[in-house]
């Protein structure tokens, strides 16, 4: 029988993940939480439609549990469902700050409750190619890794918005920062960054993020957790 999946947010990517989920024998969307009043363009009209985590979870329809809310809602839904017993997997970023995402992983160990971060770039296979051949020494000492990531088209007012998402170089940052350390099986100890003007398009309008930005790793420790072979 296929997992029941409640899907928390129904937006840009939402719609992603029921694309990939639809047709699947293994995994289903099961019921959806989202305040928008109208989803019918995306989700079949048999699939119910809660108001919230909380409804969601007493309605005893889901087994496991998929988050595209914004960001800033991350840590309250997944801390929800965690104390509710439900396996989650989160978008990334899992919170805005760390000591929400320690809150988080605190709360998933108390109650026994596997959470995941959808790092979706781990399981990219050319991506873990490259990791392999740098785990196996094929490169040599690694010195410099440069990552770079772009969309399409500008995200929405809201994703770009500091107060809802953390901003673009912390909602979409993170990915560089956890490709970074699982690409080269070290922590990242220091971060140094700068903010520039300069910038290859015109800013989007009222984004309060026009800067470019440019962070990188200063300092590395080896993780002894993770033999480099
Ligand atoms: N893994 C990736 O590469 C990737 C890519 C894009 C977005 N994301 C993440 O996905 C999340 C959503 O981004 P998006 O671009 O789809 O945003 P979006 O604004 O398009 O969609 C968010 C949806 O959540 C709904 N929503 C708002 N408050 C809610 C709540 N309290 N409970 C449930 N639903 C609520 C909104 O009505 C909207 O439909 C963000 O955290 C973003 O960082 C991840």
């Amino acid at each position: 029988m296929a997992v029941r999946l409640g899907l928390i947010g129904a937006g840009r990517i939402g719609a992603v993940h029921a694309a990939a989920i639809r047709g699947s024998s293994r995994v289903s969307i099961a019921a959806i939480v989202d305040p928008r009043p109208s989803l019918a363009s995306v989700f079949p009209a048999n699939v119910p439609h809660y108001p919230d985590v909380s409804a969601l979870i007493s309605s005893g329809t889901i087994d496991a549990a998929l988050v595209a809310a914004p960001t800033r809602h991350h840590h309250e839904i997944v801390e929800t469902l965690v104390r509710g017993g439900i396996p989650t997997l989160c978008d990334k970023p899992c919170g805005l700050a760390s000591g929400q995402v320690e809150a988080i992983a605190a709360a998933a160990a108390t109650n026994s409750v596997p959470v995941r971060v959808a790092y979706w770039r781990r399981h990219v296979p050319a991506l873990d190619d490259v990791r392999q051949r740098i785990h196996a020494g094929t490169f040599g000492d690694v010195y410099c890794a440069v990552t770079e990531q772009w969309d399409e088209w500008p995200p929405s007012a809201e994703f770009r918005d500091v107060r809802s998402s953390g901003g673009l170089a912390k909602d979409c940052g993170v990915h560089d920062f956890d490709l970074l350390r699982w690409l080269l099986g070290q922590e990242i100890s220091a971060v140094a960054g700068f903010a520039s003007t300069v910038r290859s398009q015109d800013p989007v309008p009222e984004d309060p993020e026009a800067a470019s930005f440019a962070g990188a790793p200063e300092r590395w420790d080896d993780r002894a957790d993770e033999p480099r072979s």
